[in-house]
């Protein structure tokens, strides 16, 4: 999380425009943001990562379990930066894949095929394959959403002359309204096309009893994303273990998974931790007489959302009719997609506080030609100069990101230990130009 602070003077050299000697500067994992964006190597737009703060939430996370088995299955959609994984690899965590191309980079960062799951309605032949080879005996589980892909992870087996472990991904149909997020990112409910419908449980349990190709090891389920309350988790986390304990007799069970989801405090407020979705599921776990399996989650967002932001340039101002006022950035919605996408809300703040008090609403706006490229009204000084942070953008946020309108990637800045440890450049806009240019 930024936090602000008074600068020793020697810092101020060098302020951005607007930021003058002695300000208050945003900080990111003990650096000041502006001292980052100042690295000729970086410029705007530009996503800063805090490696530390990450970590730090993922050691958290893992002692909310007391030492009982688990496993923190990182959803690496949300931040598939090499450092990020790599960081949270060497926290004990493993990874909720949903391609092969994650697959291969998850392992290639150190994580090892059995501490890998694999979500995903229509994976190709060519991923089954991959995961169920990958190491010397395949990835822990294969979650199969579908009768049909039961069937199909069987065909590949057999071929493959292998055993392919799978688990269940239930979908626990619960009410749409049953969780506090947007509709975009609630996926438990009976007209999502995730997971396997309760009705066809027992013809899901059927088709892997009658294989010899595949060993079913798990059962699992994830309702949703950015879930602020426990009640929703835990309805479906229910469902998880009363199939579960249906299944014990008749197969090999190794875990019990109940997803990711846990929302983060984007400036609204959250009242829930991920330490405590974990407590009150181990709580119904032990009720359901679960405790000798390990219990699997799938966080992505509440391990890295918080740790990065996405800073950018004040273009320029607009005052249309009416005093209206767009503030233009830099940085569009092809970098940071989720306000578009789901009308999420970024808080945006000045890199250097004495840029002026806080006193006149602004439209943050990108420089992408669509409406929808809008980061909402924000309260910024009278006349705001120099940059911007748009906080809590370590989650689907670069991952996401587009070259839409003939624009760059924006650059990546990791942090550790106080220090700038790796940074991955903006690629320069004459390989856009290249790559429309390369149809032979
Ligand atoms: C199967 C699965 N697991 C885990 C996650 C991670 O969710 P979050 O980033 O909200 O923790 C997702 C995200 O959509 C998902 O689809």
């Amino acid at each position: 999380m930024p936090t602000s602070r008074r600068p020793d003077p020697a810092r101020s050299e060098g302020a951005l425009p607007g930021a003058p000697a002695g300000s208050d500067l945003l900080e990111l994992g003990g650096i000041p943001l502006r001292d980052v964006v100042l690295d000729p190597r970086v410029g705007t737009p530009s996503y800063v990562y805090d490696l530390d703060g990450m970590v730090g939430d993922a050691r958290a996370l893992h002692a909310a379990f007391e030492g009982a088995p688990h496993l923190v299955s990182y959803a690496m959609k949300a931040n598939s930066a090499g450092p990020v994984v790599r960081a949270l690899a060497e926290a004990g965590c493993g990874a909720d894949v949903v391609s092969g191309a994650e697959l291969v980079l998850a392992m290639r960062c150190g994580i090892a095929a059995d501490a890998i799951v694999y979500s995903g309605v229509a994976k190709t032949d060519e991923e089954l394959d991959l995961a169920i080879t990958a190491g010397h005996d395949g990835i822990l589980a294969i979650q199969a959403e579908s009768v049909e892909e039961i069937a199909r992870v069987d065909a590949r087996a057999r071929a493959l002359g292998r055993t392919a472990r799978i688990s269940l991904r239930l979908n626990p149909a619960l009410d749409a309204d049953s969780l506090d997020t947007h509709r975009h990112i609630n996926t438990g409910h009976d007209e999502a096309k995730f997971g396997i419908p309760l009705a066809s449980i027992p013809t899901a349990f059927a088709a892997a009893a009658a294989s010899r190709h595949l060993t079913l090891v798990g059962l699992t389920a994830h309702v949703g994303s950015q879930v602020t309350a426990t009640d929703g988790y835990l309805a479906s986390a229910r469902v998880v273990f009363r199939v579960a304990r249906e299944a014990r007799g008749r197969f090999p069970l190794r875990f019990v998974d109940t997803g990711g989801g846990f929302g983060i405090d984007y400036g609204a407020g959250c009242p829930v931790t991920p330490a405590d979705f974990i407590r009150a599921t181990r709580a119904l776990q032990a009720e359901h007489g679960l405790e000798d399996l390990m219990l699997g989650c799938e966080p992505g967002r509440s391990l890295v959302g918080a740790h990065g932001v996405l800073v950018a340039k004040i273009i320029q101002q607009k005052v249309g009719d009416g005093g209206r006022r767009w503030l233009m950035i830099d940085a569009g919605m092809n970098d940071l997609m989720r306000p578009a996408l789901y009308q999420a809300r970024h808080r945006v703040v000045p890199l250097a506080t004495t840029t002026g008090e806080p006193t006149a609403t602004w439209k943050v706006v990108g420089p992408v030609c669509e409406s929808s490229d809008d980061f909402g009204p924000h309260e910024l000084p009278e006349a705001p100069v120099g940059h911007v942070a748009l906080l809590d953008a370590g989650a689907y946020g670069y991952s996401m990101a587009s070259r839409y309108n003939g624009r760059a990637f924006p650059a990546e800045v990791f942090l550790r230990g106080g220090r700038i440890v790796a940074v991955k450049e903006r690629r320069p806009l004459a390989d856009w130009v290249d790559d429309c240019l390369a149809a032979r």
